[in-house]
């Protein structure tokens, strides 16, 4: 069975907690795509001491490793920085596609939360979902997050890395982030885990029964 749930929108929404939900509650497997960015942006920065290399980026998006993904520094605001840097070079996209649409078709059912699932990873998604909240919202979920390993972090720090990363994002020429024409637009500012979790597996037990 083929069924793929396509989860995207801007950093801190709630996507990944929606997307493990889901994926348990349904059985179907999860692929957090920004961890391979973030991967790849994470290894282009130490090879080039500090500086990303397009070309070196491209590289290591095309070898990327188990070892490289199961890193404890991918969570970090540098390392989400980086990835969105990475994130916008056509060749870094180009190397990670096939793996993802591979992933959103695999038998079983797949859930993949990205920027880019419904527009361009799997645009035949059964079900698509563009989960969004404030600025302000998701810079208190991060800071809520970061504080435990950076106790001198403060929350407007998070939002302007939030907004130059959503910027970024949403600005650039290869698969900019934007909902799909046929998704559910899912606003979490006013919405507890539950309320948001819930509104995700209607939407998908829609399409399913
Ligand atoms: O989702 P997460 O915040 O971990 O993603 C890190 C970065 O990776 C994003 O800011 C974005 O630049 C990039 N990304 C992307 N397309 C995806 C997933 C992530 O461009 N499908």
């Amino acid at each position: 069975m083929r069924f793929t749930v396509a989860i995207d929108g801007p950093a801190a929404a709630g996507k990944g907690t929606i997307s493990r939900a889901v994926a348990a509650k349904f059985g179907f497997a999860y692929l957090d795509t920004g961890s391979l960015y973030r991967a790849v942006g994470v290894k282009a920065l130490e090879v080039g001491r500090g500086v990303i290399d397009p070309v070196v980026a491209a590289q290591l998006a095309g070898n990327l490793s188990q070892t490289d993904l199961d890193r404890d520094d991918l969570r970090t605001a540098m390392a989400g920085q980086a990835a969105s840097k990475v994130a916008a070079l056509p060749e870094v996209r180009a190397a990670l596609l096939e793996i993802q649409k591979t992933y959103a078709r695999r038998d079983g059912g797949a859930v993949l939360d990205g920027r880019d699932i419904g527009t361009v990873i799997c645009p035949e998604a059964e079900v698509k979902i563009y989960v969004t909240a404030s600025d302000e919202i998701r810079a208190a979920r991060r800071h809520k997050e970061l504080v435990q390993g950076k106790p001198e972090l403060t929350v407007a720090q998070v939002l302007d890395d939030l907004r130059a990363r959503d910027d970024r994002d949403a600005a650039r020429d290869i698969a900019p982030m934007k909902p799909a024409g046929d998704a559910l637009v899912l606003d979490t500012t006013e919405l507890s885990i539950d309320e948001a979790v819930d509104r995700a597996i209607r939407a998908i037990q829609a399409r399913t029964t």
